[in-house]
């Protein structure tokens, strides 16, 4: 193991380092169509028994991982509100009681939505959960994570654009197989936009039955996309994010954010930034100057693992969406590079593409233009999970300096956090039903990986090696 991934550091170092050309992949391959799966698919399946719960999914309820936040749609009636729960199957010998809600939109009324915070968890424990009355009850499980440790290893999976495509269940299938223990879901969920008057609702809620198999057993920690906007003044339906914000709650409060749409959580020992690509973020708006102080809470002594999620990349050299990050580009790179940020995944874009470490900055000598920038994040556009709009494969000629690999296919991420310095990455491509790892590199960690502290952890771990040794000697 310790090989692969001398090796694998060594050939990213290469990359990085040398400033290469970057790889255009001449992969192509022809995907299914980009329509969204029929209704009456089995993956849309409505649960049995009356009022059975439906489209379960957790997220993080807190700061640090002791909490969860349980979702779920009852149809007929507002039903119970209690979840059970316990550390072994069948054992649900604790309960938390949540609050329902219905909204309409437009001609369209939702089923009732139930939500419910699963709090005072301990750490690295599976527990079982129950929903529902009667004959309809059913039955899930997750995990909580490591507590806060700047050694925690762990793995995120992350995906963007998913919709309901048979694309986007091959990306879900996939991510299942590959043991992602959280989703950083970089936003564009249900593309039910796409659909006209009470259809939006509709497809909103097969999405959410779509998503189950995966989101109900494991957190997916959501940031929101332009698709989740849905702006209908022609349906009398103008407050943006309406459907979205009823169904996919997060914990922003735990963080001290004013809004649902940004937010952080801490998680293993990885401290993640959601940033909403769709509210004001200049300065002196409440996203900035949540940002500003947020920045400033991250502790890489603790939390080694800056990681933040958007849906409008920053950096994008595909001829969809070109620019459209620029404009936070400009308010916040900055400060990406001062607090050393490790990694900036972002959507949007259907196709993948990941970067240099690069920054384009207004520097001293008055100049601006990318340049390589060992404090920069590395940016990678995960926008290919395969939702019904198809994918971008218009990539600008020539490839620019910042741009390392890019790829106009489907597919999704996984970053395995092994300790405080090292990260695996890998980039999945959909190949006909296969799942094919196309993109890997190992992350060097941008805090940990400074000479100085990389020197004194080395001595640390030496000291201890010793006093290990001695204290074996002595029968200690
Ligand atoms: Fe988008």
């Amino acid at each position: 193991m310790l090989v692969q991934l001398l090796l694998l550091s060594s050939v990213l170092l290469t990359f990085v380092s040398s400033g290469n050309a970057g790889v255009t992949s001449a992969f192509t391959r022809n995907q299914w169509p980009s329509v969204d799966i029929p209704l009456d698919n089995e993956v849309f399946v409505v649960p049995k028994g009356y009022n059975a719960p439906q489209q379960v999914h957790i997220t993080q309820g807190d700061y640090d991982g002791k909490a969860v936040i349980i979702s779920w749609v009852t149809a007929d009636e507002p039903g119970s509100n209690k979840i059970r729960y316990g550390l072994s199957e069948g054992h649900y010998d604790l309960t938390a009681e949540g609050t329902v809600q219905n909204y309409t939109f437009y001609n369209y009324k939702s089923g009732y939505i139930h939500q419910c915070l699963v709090d005072g968890l301990q750490y690295d424990t599976k527990y079982y959960y129950e929903i529902g009355d009667g004959d309809s009850k059913r039955k899930f499980w997750f995990q909580t994570p490591p507590e806060i440790n700047p050694d925690a290893s762990y793995k995120f999976g992350i995906i963007g654009d998913l919709g309901q495509t048979f694309n986007s269940l091959s990306t879900l299938e996939h991510s299942l197989q590959t043991g992602a223990q959280t989703i950083l879901f970089v936003g564009d969920l249900s593309y039910a936009d796409r659909y006209d008057n009470n259809d939006v609702g509709i497809r909103w809620d097969s999405w959410g039955r779509f998503a189950e198999k995966s989101a109900a057993y494991r957190p997916w920690i959501w940031s929101a996309g332009n698709h989740e906007i849905e702006y209908f003044p022609h349906l009398g339906e103008v407050t943006p994010f309406r459907n979205y914000l009823y169904r996919y709650p997060t914990p922003y409060l735990a963080s001290k954010s004013s809004s649902p749409l940004w937010y952080s959580v801490r998680r293993a020992s990885a401290h993640i930034i959601v940033l909403s690509s769709y509210s004001p973020f200049v300065k002196y708006t409440p996203q900035y100057k949540w940002l500003d102080q947020e920045f400033k809470n991250v502790d890489r002594e603790k939390t080694p693992w800056l990681i933040v999620l958007m849906h409008s990349p920053i950096y994008n050299s595909n001829d969809a969406h070109f620019m459209e990050g620029e404009s936070m580009r400009v308010v916040f790179e900055s400060w990406f590079c001062h607090y050393k940020v490790d990694v900036v995944f972002a959507g949007h874009v259907h196709a993948y593409e990941r970067s240099y470490r690069i920054s384009n900055l207004f520097r001293s000598n008055g100049s601006s233009h990318t340049v390589a920038d060992k404090s920069a994040p590395i940016y990678i556009t995960v926008g290919d999970g395969g939702n019904q709009e198809g994918l971008a494969n218009k990539f600008r000629d020539p490839q620019p300096e910042y741009s390392a690999f890019r790829e106009a296919s489907y597919g999704h991420s996984t970053l395995e956090i092994m300790n405080r310095t090292h990260a695996v990455y890998h980039w999945n491509r959909n190949d006909e039903g296969k799942k094919i790892q196309t993109d890997t590199f190992v992350l060097h960690n941008q805090y940990w990986g400074n000479n100085r502290r990389r020197r004194k952890l080395k001595k640390n771990h030496l000291h201890s090696v010793i006093s290990d040794l001695r204290n074996r000697a002595l029968g200690l």
